[in-house]
């Protein structure tokens, strides 16, 4: 329990602590050697609830006074033992935010109990080979095919969550000649006709939850599988579904990094050398520090840019962007501290600490490359910067500078 969670935060936070130590953290290495889904921690975490934490009471989810701020606690909970169930479990939220920010309310009603339930998994698919960072760049066609209807062709990559989800919210292009407006979003189900999976990829980390290619050949969808009703709408809906789901991927960091100072507090007594524990020895002691420092700072950023979001604040993409690029930063930096702290033994496969690292990498990457999150920062600075302007009568303008010499 952190001192300043309301009683809603701790029940969230008690609920996610006992699945990932009773269910996750014994099942952690299992899943990453095979790399495969793991339904029996799928079920855990339906079982308990967790998968109606960020879904309001009206579609049949629990979301509360602050879903936002519970969201982050469940994953942060959740990757303390295992960062790759972290994000197995918040890509769910990915998915469903399209149609949480742009649905109808038929869609909601329709699509979002489901998911409550956890009986239905969602995955979201945006990127595309030649479109990752630049995701308006699209090239996912959806073309018309009759009154009210369209047929989707084309790749996605990089689809979290893909084969194992029920449901896909696809972004595709409906017009390509406006700037603007070119991209829409549709909500596909798996077994629609000419929908498949493709690669299913070999990854470095987060192996326990599917990352592939998803196929769109010819999937025909109708009006009721437009997102919001509206062509036009998907690259808005998508950069505000992001918005929402960078604080998750920044609790996965934060989630991630406790985790690894966690292991690495408990070797680091545990460890004997020159007849005293390494814990002992200074050296240590400051890498254990800074390793605690920088995941506090993470910590207190996640939760305040979670209770901005809860209240509604407009103009959050800054701080979402923020949230997400300092936690992970500090997530690879703090596993491979802690990596460095467990020494030979931590770089061996037997050892549950360098699974930390290798999950940690991938949370710098996805949901919007760090470099991404410093453009959406920089962007945020320079518009609230009409506020600074009487700063500029106290710097002098350089040609105006005499020489006093
Ligand atoms: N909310 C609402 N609207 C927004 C917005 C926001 N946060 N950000 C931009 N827009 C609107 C703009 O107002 C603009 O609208 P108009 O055309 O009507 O003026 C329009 O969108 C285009 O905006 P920009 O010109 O700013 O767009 P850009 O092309 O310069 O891109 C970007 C900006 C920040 C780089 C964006 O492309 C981006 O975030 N890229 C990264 C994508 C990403 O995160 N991909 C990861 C996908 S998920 C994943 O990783 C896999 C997984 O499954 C986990």
């Amino acid at each position: 329990m952190s001192a300043l969670d309301t009683a809603e935060n701790a029940m969230w936070r008690q609920k996610a602590r006992d699945v990932a130590e009773k269910v996750v953290r014994p099942l952690s290495k299992k899943y990453d050697d095979l790399q495969e889904y793991p339904w029996e921690i799928r079920d855990a975490l339906a079982a308990a609830g967790l998968m109606k934490v960020w879904i309001p009471k009206e579609y049949g989810g629990e979301a509360g006074e602050t879903p936002v701020l519970n969201l982050c606690i469940v994953v942060e909970e959740i990757s303390k033992a295992d960062p790759a169930i972290g994000v197995l479990f918040a890509v769910n939220a990915l998915g469903s935010f399209p149609i949480l920010v742009g649905g109808t309310e038929e869609q909601k009603q329709r699509f979002l109990p489901r998911i409550a339930s956890g009986e239905k998994l969602v995955a979201f698919c945006l990127s595309e080979k030649t479109a990752g960072s630049d995701a308006q760049g699209l090239k996912v066609r959806a073309v018309a095919s009759g009154e009210g209807k369209w047929k989707i062709h084309g790749e996605k990559k990089w689809t979290t969550n893909g084969g194992a989800a029920d449901f896909y919210t696809v972004f595709a292009v409906t017009d390509p000649e406006s700037r603007s407006r070119r991209i829409s979003a549709f909500i596909v189900e798996k077994d629609m006709p000419g929908f498949s999976i493709g690669k299913v990829e070999d990854k470095m980390g987060i192996r326990a939850v599917p990352v592939v290619e998803t196929v769109f050949d010819g999937v025909e969808v109708g009006e009721d599988r437009l997102l919001g009703g509206k062509l036009g709408q998907g690259f808005k809906h998508a950069m505000m579904t992001l918005d929402r789901a960078r604080p998750g991927v920044a609790a996965q960091g934060m989630g991630c990094a406790q985790g690894a100072l966690d292991l690495a507090t408990v070797y680091a007594q545990r460890r004997q050398q020159f007849g005293q524990s390494i814990a002992s020895f200074q050296m240590v002691q400051k890498m254990l520090a800074d390793m605690a420092t920088q995941t506090e700072a993470a910590r207190q950023l996640v939760y305040s840019c979670a209770r901005m979001l809860d209240a509604g604040l407009p103009n959050t993409s800054k701080v979402a962007a923020m949230a997400k690029l300092f936690s992970t930063d500090v997530a690879m930096k703090v596993t491979t501290d802690a990596v460095q702290i467990f020494g030979g033994y931590g770089f061996m496969r037997d050892y549950p600490i360098e699974k930390f690292m290798r999950d940690a990498k991938i949370t710098q990457i996805y949901e919007g490359t760090n470099q991404v999150q410093r453009i959406v920062v920089a962007r945020g600075i320079l518009k609230e910067a009409e506020a600074l302007t009487h700063l500029s009568a106290y710097i002098p303008e350089e040609d105006q500078m005499v020489y006093e010499g």
